[in-house]
């Protein structure tokens, strides 16, 4: 597919078929993260893959509560994505430090969405999930105190028939040659 094609293709999926998901495509999708930047190429991220029902509920059970329910969709997804963050050597945290920022939240980030394009190219639909309860779900999946948990991911055959049309601000808005000037 042509990449900008791929890109106005892909779009958060909150509804999803009873269908599972084929490994080989999923091992793609991790293939496809696998790839992406990091800095200083750490690579600090991990995917578990959920697709073992009891399990998957479980963790997609962990997404929201009576409080937050916007993702109450999830556990109609028939696999989940958890993907974490490891702890940076001394070198990136003191990078952290002194940048004031968090390399590998960004790292997985960019990692994430390049799961999703590919999902996208198999003809799978995802949504990336910022919220969730991350005691619960690190709990459920063994996953050890000192990493983070940075997204999750649900991923499935889409129940959208159409493609929505894309909320965002004009290029002009987000984008000037040679200058910062916006009204
Ligand atoms: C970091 C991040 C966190 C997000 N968290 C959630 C979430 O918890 N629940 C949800 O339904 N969508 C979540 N989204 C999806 C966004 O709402 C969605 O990407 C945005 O509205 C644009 O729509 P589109 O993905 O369909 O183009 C998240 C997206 C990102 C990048």
């Amino acid at each position: 597919m042509i990449f900008l094609d791929l890109v106005r293709k892909r779009q958060s999926v909150r509804k999803y078929l009873d269908k599972p998901v084929e490994r080989e495509k999923i091992d793609r999708c991790v293939e496809a993260a696998r790839l992406a930047p990091s800095a200083s190429n750490s690579q600090p991220w991990k995917f578990i893959v959920v697709d073992g029902k009891h399990l998957k509920n479980k963790v997609a059970n962990a997404t929201f509560s009576k409080l937050v329910s916007f993702n109450a969709f999830v556990p109609r997804a028939p696999v989940i994505v958890v993907v974490t963050i490891d702890k940076p050597k001394l070198m990136l945290q003191m990078g952290n430090v002194l940048k004031k920022t968090n390399y590998g939240l960004i790292d997985i980030g960019i990692a994430t969405e390049h799961f999703c394009l590919q999902a996208t190219e198999e003809g799978l639909g995802t949504c990336i999930l910022g919220w969730f309860n991350e005691k619960k779900i690190k709990k459920i999946l063994d996953i050890p105190k000192k990493n983070k948990i940075g997204l999750v991911v649900s991923l499935g055959y889409s129940g959208h028939e159409t493609i929505r049309e894309k909320k965002r601000k004009s290029v002009k808005e987000i984008s000037n040659y040679n200058n910062y000037k916006f009204d």
